[in-house]
């Protein structure tokens, strides 16, 4: 099927159920569109992507002939299982950062011996409590313990419970969405919420530009509604006015910085309210919605060894399109 157009996407979503509106002083979401708009370059957080109707989307990017990432980490880390499961060891926790696909962990927890509890950390908690009723249900030995949490805003983990190793999971390359500072941050936090464990990362590599070109810009146009899913969102969540057509989405890969970014660029002078402010946006002014970093195999072994870890093997397709690492995490020194 060939969609067209975001209105004939969205007409084709069962209508969600409506979100209540709030004023947008009052939500997360609304505050950071207000200071996106009222900043220069227009800046916002790709985490917000990612209402029902924007969760939706997503899984059917994942599903798109141009959107390899997803089908080629399932292909590894269905490939790589028993060995992952044997480093591992027996009786293993998994932390999942951003409780996503469940069919990835899926795979892991069929894998490895006896695995105790599963602890998926999720901004979201509808999408958790979901996802945990499934995974009790297939896996009645295994303690689930859903954590809502923004995990980029620092790692609360439950005291590790059982004699098994924590393993932290975070697959997807969604460590791509963090600028290379944060990245560091989260990884050094990550290597030291692990220690003795280790964690278990998807990154997704550079490569021709012209693959990840089309991987941001498919031919059905769902990652231009997933893009403006996010003015959408804001219709709904915040009473505001966005029309959709005058905006287009526009991604592109900057080699220099080795990222995909997307856009949302105004087709027409025009003039936005929010929270009982007026913003203007210009002509072809662009609201910067996300950065997809790239990485090399050997450029991200480097970030995870200064934010101490000591990796491990990594796994990669045979086209290298995307790679897995191991990364030990070191015990903590004794003081
Ligand atoms: C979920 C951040 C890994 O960057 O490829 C997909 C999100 N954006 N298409 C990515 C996304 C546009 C995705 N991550």
């Amino acid at each position: 099927m060939l969609i067209s157009s975001f209105a004939q996407l969205a007409g084709e979503l069962a209508p969600p159920a409506p979100a209540p509106v709030r004023s947008a002083e009052h939500s997360p979401f609304g505050r950071d569109l207000v200071a996106a708009l009222a900043n220069r370059p227009h800046a916002i957080s790709p985490k917000y992507f990612y209402d029902a109707a924007g969760s939706h989307l997503f899984d059917r990017i994942c599903e798109l002939p141009e959107y390899y990432p997803t089908r080629t980490e399932l292909a590894i880390l269905q490939r790589c299982a028993p060995e992952i499961a044997q480093l591992a060891g027996p009786q293993a926790e998994i932390v999942e950062f951003g409780a996503g696909s469940l069919r990835k962990v899926r795979l892991l927890l069929q894998a490895f011996e006896r695995p105790a509890r599963y602890l998926p950390i999720d901004i979201s908690g509808e999408h958790l409590a979901t996802a945990a009723t499934l995974l009790r249900a297939e896996f009645p030995q295994l303690d689930v313990q859903p954590v809502v949490a923004d995990y980029t805003q620092g790692l609360g983990l439950p005291h590790a419970a059982g004699p098994g190793r924590r393993i932290g999971f975070f697959p997807g390359s969604t460590l791509g969405n963090f600028t290379p500072e944060e990245a560091l941050a989260f990884l050094e936090h990550a290597a030291e919420a692990l220690h003795g464990g280790a964690l278990l990362l998807g990154a997704d590599l550079v490569k021709d530009p012209q693959l990840l070109h089309a991987a941001y810009n498919d031919a059905q146009g769902v990652t231009a509604a997933f893009n403006l899913n996010l003015l959408a969102r804001a219709n709904r969540e915040l009473g505001a006015r966005f029309a959709l057509d005058q905006f287009a989405h526009y991604a592109f890969y900057n080699a220099p910085l080795q990222r995909i970014e997307m856009h949302l660029v105004s087709r027409q002078r025009q003039s936005v309210a929010l929270a009982g402010q007026r913003f203007e946006l210009d002509e072809g002014e662009s609201l910067h919605t996300e950065n997809s970093y790239k990485f090399t195999v050997d450029g991200l072994r480097a970030l995870a060894r200064r934010a101490g870890f000591r990796p491990g093997p990594v796994w990669t397709d045979p086209q290298r399109l995307f790679s897995v690492h191991w990364l030990h995490a070191p015990e903590r020194k004794s003081p």
